[in-house]
Formats: C-alpha cells, sequence, structure tokens
C-alpha cells in the first residue's frame, strides 16, 4: 500500500501542494503537533484524516516522539513528509525512519539551515536562493539532496517578496520529489541521490542577468 504521512505545525501551504499534487497514493494522514495549525482545517475539507498530537501534553521530546511514532506506524506510511513540522526530532526517530523521512527548507542547502533563511539570504547579499527537498538525518536540515530550485534575488526583494517566490517553487518541488519516492525513482547511494529517468539540463541561471 502506497501510504504517506504528511507532518504540520501551522499554515501547512506544502502539504496542500501534496494534497492537490494527485500523487500515486492509497492512503494519506495528516499530523500536527498544534491542534490550532490552519493546516488541519485545509486537510479536512480535501477530505483527509487528521490526527493531533500536542507535545505539550508530553513531559519530554523522547516520549512526545514515541507516541508520534506510535500513530505513525498505524498508518503504515511508506514515507513520511514533514511540512513546515516546527519540531525537532530525536535521533531515535530519525533513525527509525532513515531513508523514508523527507523534509522540505526553504533555502539552498547547506546553506542557511534553521529558521530566518529569507531574512538571512538578504543580509548576506546572495544573488540566487532556493529551496531543498532532502531526506532527514540527525543534523538539522542536513541530509541527502533529493531536487533544489532556485530563483534570482532581487535588489528590491524583501524578506515577505523572497519567501513568496521560494514558497511558490517549494510547492513546485514538494510534490515532485514524493512522487518520485512513490514511483520508486530515488537512489539513495551515501550522500547522493540519483533519480531514475530525469535528466540535468545544461541551462545557467544568473544573477543579474549578463549584458552584453
Ligand atoms: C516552508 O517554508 C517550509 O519550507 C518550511 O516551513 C514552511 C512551512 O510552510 N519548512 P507551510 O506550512 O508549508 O505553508
Amino acid at each position: 500500500m502506497k501510504s504517506l504521512v504528511i507532518l504540520i505545525s501551522g499554515r501547512g501551504s506544502n502539504m496542500q501542494a501534496l494534497l492537490e499534487a494527485k500523487l500515486p497514493l492509497d492512503r494519506i494522514a495528516v499530523i500536527s503537533n498544534n491542534a490550532h495549525a490552519s493546516g488541519l482545517e485545509i486537510a479536512r475539507q480535501h477530505g483527509i484524516e487528521t490526527i493531533v498530537l500536542d507535545h505539550r501534553a508530553f513531559p519530554d521530546r523522547q516520549s512526545f516522539d514515541t507516541a508520534l511514532a506510535e500513530k505513525i506506524d498505524a498508518c503504515q506510511p511508506k514515507l513520511i513528509a514533514l511540512a513546515g513540522f516546527m519540531r525537532i526530532l530525536s535521533d531515535r526517530f530519525v533513525q527509525r525512519y532513515q531513508d523514508r523521512l523527507m523534509n522540505i527548507h526553504p533555502s539552498l542547502l547547506p546553506a542557511f539551515p534553521g529558521l530566518g533563511t529569507h531574512a538571512r539570504a538578504l543580509q548576506e547579499g546572495i544573488k540566487i536562493h532556493g529551496c531543498t527537498v532532502h531526506f532527514v538525518t540527525a543534523q538539522l536540515d542536513h541530509g541527502p539532496i533529493v531536487i533544489q530550485a532556485a530563483i534570482p534575488v532581487a535588489p528590491d526583494d524583501t524578506e515577505e517578496t523572497l519567501a513568496a517566490r521560494v514558497l511558490d517553487q517549494e510547492h513546485r518541488i514538494y510534490p515532485q520529489a514524493v512522487r518520485w519516492f512513490m514511483e520508486d525513482r530515488i537512489r539513495l547511494n551515501g550522500n547522493q541521490i540519483e533519480v531514475t529517468g530525469t535528466s540535468v539540463n545544461g541551462a545557467a541561471l544568473y544573477s543579474p542577468g549578463l549584458t552584453e
């Protein structure tokens, strides 16, 4: 059975992109650690099973992660997709789901792990920014990269405008990565990933654009 569990904490726009992508799935469940996550309502509107597991009801990270794993395992997922899930997961949890736990991050990793990626990108004056889908390892926002999308940074970009353009790309690459996984097209070799049946186009992205 091809089952997907999506973990969210808030808005859920990446979750929504996954729900609307018509992925080849038999079952989808959404789990949130936050009962007020607006993404939960979006999931319900899509007729998707939702589960709330409030981390504040647990004495420590390990006991929350154990309860979360029980909920996840009941859905027998092929893949677990973190989509704005704002909890750091224990090493034991990450190991349990090794090679089937994916995350979307709003930067071109390994640049800018952690929070506040767009503000930090602007501060650094980088000219090309983007987002990354990767497998989760014990190191935060690190792990084998499945796909990245890059966008040029404009001189008048603000954190908000940059975030919006990166988010558009997140909504494109996350469903793509999950589809590849469900189709068994992702080959993991250490830190390297090969996606069968894909090609790299040779075009470069310049920012600013070249002038003659
Ligand atoms: C996204 O920017 C994602 O890359 C990051 O958290 C944000 C979640 O947004 N991990 P949403 O809840 O999917 O709208």
